[in-house]
């Protein structure tokens, strides 16, 4: 079996370089599967017990970008039913797309790059506080998305927050929970550390912290993509990562400060990007192919169980290979992790400048009246329990 994918695969390929369609993969607030600019179009595969048959919904309108960016990700703003594009568009590449998932529409929303690469980085979204984090030549910058569910007239810009510790030779792997932006596969770091960056304090912590697998083992110090897992209520605690190899998924609780050692994709794919949800890790490969494995928080013996299995009813509208699908999506360095952001306890919206204030800002920031209506008591509550996490 093995010549057949690997020769779909690379007339994908060839047709992808051609194409240049760089799809994405993310959810909706309510967790309903989207995955943008794969054969051309966009797609609803619904909820998760509905993956497995039938047609995912075609949701391709006008106003979205044309999904030929060399290294597109996306990224969910679970608070405000948004999902952001990076890279959406080769001709525009500092603007972010913004599709409001409830109005099923898009905006583009202008953004000054200044002195951010927007050709090179790794970014996460925080959760609580709508603030895009990235890594460009190893300095950290900054892009507040405010409470936006559409593009605001004003521009946005990335604000270079401050230098890393890493070196430009460093590629971040960097995923969020908890407030925290932990850095795998730092090099000098001890095989199974993360280094973290905490984000309310604007602060990279010194001492690198372990998460030992339960037999005492770790997970590799090697290049890889993760992504946040999402909770019903309440912070982030968990992320995946899943090494280039694709050898095994592990989850790490920053809670527990452990690791779960869980079956590698079916396909391994170092270009393959990753989106999360609650219950679930999807994986899009560099054919356009999907496939998700179920996952239950606490759950480890049943986890360490759970197969890999095909998203059928994207396959069904959207087979890897009939048109200009595939990606070329995962070359970037970019971080796959649409899910975006780990639900971290309140951190200021540009707290790397104010380190200090972050308490009071978060305040602010989860009171921020929202655009939709319904939604500000929500933020409002939400602001209030973050706020009251910073002293946790
Ligand atoms: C995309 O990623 C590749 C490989 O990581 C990099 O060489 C290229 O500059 C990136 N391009 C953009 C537009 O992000
Ligand atoms: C949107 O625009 C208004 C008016 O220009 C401005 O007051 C507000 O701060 C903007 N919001 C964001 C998130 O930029
Ligand atoms: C996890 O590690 C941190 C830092 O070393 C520590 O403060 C925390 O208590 C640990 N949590 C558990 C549950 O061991
Ligand atoms: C991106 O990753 C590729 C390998 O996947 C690496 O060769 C390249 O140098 C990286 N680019 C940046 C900008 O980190």
């Amino acid at each position: 079996m093995a010549p057949i994918p690997t020769l779909v695969s690379l007339l994908v390929l060839a047709f992808a370089s051609v194409v240049l369609s760089s799809p994405c993969v993310t959810f909706d607030s309510d967790f309903n599967l989207l995955v943008f600019g794969l054969n051309g179009k966009d797609w609803n595969a619904g909820p998760q017990d509905t993956w497995t048959s039938g047609s995912a919904a075609d949701i391709t309108t006008t106003g979205r970008p044309p999904f030929d960016g060399a290294n597109t990700t996306c990224y969910l703003a679970q608070f405000f039913n948004a999902v952001y594009i990076l890279n959406g568009d080769a001709a525009n590449p500092s603007a972010v797309h913004i599709y409001d998932a409830k109005a099923k529409s898009w905006t583009t929303q202008a953004v000054q790059a200044g002195t951010f690469d927007v050709a090179s980085f790794n970014a996460i979204l925080d959760h609580d506080t709508n603030v895009f984090y990235a890594v460009s030549h190893s300095s950290l910058f900054f892009l507040d998305m405010g409470s936006l569910n559409a593009a605001n007239a004003t521009a946005l810009s990335w604000e270079n927050a401050k230098d890393t510790p890493y070196d430009a030779s460093y590629q971040p792997v960097m995923a969020l929970a908890q407030n925290h932006i932990h850095f795998l596969n730092v090099p000098g770091a001890p095989v199974g550390d993360a280094e973290i960056f905490v984000i309310h304090f604007s602060y990279f912590q010194p001492e690198p912290q372990a998460y030992p697998l339960s037999d005492g083992s770790t997970f590799p110090n090697t290049h890889g993509q993760v992504t946040s897992l999402f909770k019903d209520t309440g912070v982030q605690q968990e992320f995946a990562f899943i090494p280039d190899d694709g050898s095994a998924t592990y989850v790490i609780n920053v809670e527990t400060n452990t690791t779960q050692s869980l079956p590698g994709p079916s396909t391994k794919d170092a270009k393959a990007i990753y989106a999360a949800g609650i219950t679930s890790l999807v994986q899009l490969d560099s054919t356009g192919a999907l496939n998700f494995l179920p996952y239950t928080a606490g759950q480890a013996s049943a986890n360490a169980k759970a197969a890999w299995t095909k998203v059928a009813n994207v396959l069904a509208v959207a087979p890897p290979g009939a048109t200009s699908s595939g990606s070329s999506s995962a070359s970037a360095n970019s971080t796959k992790a649409t899910a975006s952001g780990s639900a971290t306890k309140a951190s200021a919206a540009g707290s790397s400048q104010t380190p200090g204030l972050g308490g009071a800002q978060a305040a602010n920031s989860g009171s921020r009246s929202s655009p939709m209506s319904g939604i500000g008591v929500g933020m409002t509550l939400a602001g209030i329990f973050s706020f009251a996490a910073c002293f946790l």
